[in-house]
């Protein structure tokens, strides 16, 4: 049984991981504490992280019956993410390692969003992932379990940030994603025509500037916003954001000549994109693997579940450090 910790961002989460389908997996939100800010206050974020974690990993044990002297492995996301936060994670379980005598795996965040769709199916490699999350927008060719390509990536805001700045320039709340997702379903998403950036057919990289700031224009040029008008800004720009994500995505199928394709990450749960991704992957002969929309966010059981598959537990816990920039490529 692995026992397993992710604190990279926001969100304190623990999972008790037997197989793909015994497992506990607890998440405590913070959307609320940073609401006021606007944004993710990193020292509030781990003095919540501290105040969570072993409640949490109590109640984490207790949905599997599972006691300490169960558990032979503990996983733990080391990075990327803010460090205050990893920090907390990683600290809590080399503790808890060492007292009990068990190995720990450290994992890195991506790869637990990469491997996260396959909690629920079966692995064929390789496959094309497409990571969208409020950190990273990237393209991977998966050859195996530690095996990554990049083929493609963002060349400036993650495109879950650029939700978040868009919700934010239509003061429409907090957290930006499932804000503007919200706002669409009321929108016209024809109204905008919203640039793309980089219409350049074979790149399999991103751009979200030119986006964001035709927004900023059009929010700064308007002397006033109807609930309506905003509907529409927020349609606009979803539906632009997801025809770049499926343009690169598909693009990265067909230059790889792969037609299995996996995506997850935060922005994976916006329900345009799972309807038009499903319907586009649909048409076009590609295999589509998505996360269940409850682990489309940050969560340990995908932690969990990429420890489980790279068999890597070590007893050198002062190995393990926390590195809020660290890559799989
Ligand atoms: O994977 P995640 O929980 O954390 C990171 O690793 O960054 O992703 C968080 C991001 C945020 O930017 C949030 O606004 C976005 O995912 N997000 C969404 C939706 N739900 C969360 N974006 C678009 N539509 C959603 N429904
Ligand atoms: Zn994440």
């Amino acid at each position: 049984m692995i026992l397993a910790f992710d604190t990279s961002c926001d969100d304190t989460s623990v999972s008790c991981f037997l197989d793909k389908t015994t497992y506990s997996n607890v998440i405590s939100s913070q959307n609320e504490i940073h609401k006021k800010y606007g944004g993710i206050m990193p020292e509030v974020a781990a003095r919540k992280h501290i105040e969570n974690i072993a409640y949490l990993t109590k109640e984490a044990m207790l949905r599997m019956n599972a006691s300490l002297k169960d558990i032979d492995d503990i996983a733990v996301t080391v990075g990327p993410g803010l460090l205050p936060s990893l920090l907390v994670g990683v600290s809590f379980a080399k503790g808890l390692a060492y007292a009990n005598k068990v190995p720990i795996s450290p994992v890195n965040h991506i790869e637990g969003h990469i491997f996260a769709p396959f909690i629920e199916y079966d692995i064929c490699f390789p496959f094309v992932a497409l990571v969208i999350s409020g950190g990273h927008t990237h393209i991977f060719l998966v050859k195996s379990v530690g095996g990554y390509v990049l083929l493609g990536k963002t060349l400036d805001d993650a495109v879950g940030e650029a939700f978040d700045k868009v919700a934010r320039l239509l003061d429409a709340g907090y957290p930006g994603g499932p804000v503007i997702d919200r706002l669409s379903k009321t929108g016209n998403p024809d109204r905008y025509n919203i640039p793309k950036g980089m219409e350049s057919k074979n790149t399999l990289n991103f751009s979200f500037s030119g986006t964001k700031t035709f927004v900023k224009n059009l929010v700064n040029n308007a002397s006033y916003l109807s609930i309506s008008d905003k509907a529409d800004i927020a349609a606009s720009f979803q539906k632009a954001a997801v025809d770049i994500l499926w343009k690169r995505a598909y693009e990265a199928c067909l230059q790889t000549g792969i037609k299995r394709l996996a995506v997850s990450g935060g922005v994976s749960a916006n329900s345009r994109l799972r309807e038009e991704f499903a319907k586009n992957a649909e048409e076009c002969g590609i295999e589509l693997f998505m996360p269940k929309k409850e682990l489309t966010t940050d969560n340990a059981l995908m932690i969990a579940f990429a420890a489980s598959l790279k068999h890597s537990p070590t007893f050198n816990y002062s190995s393990i450090e926390a590195n809020p920039r660290l890559r799989i490529y």
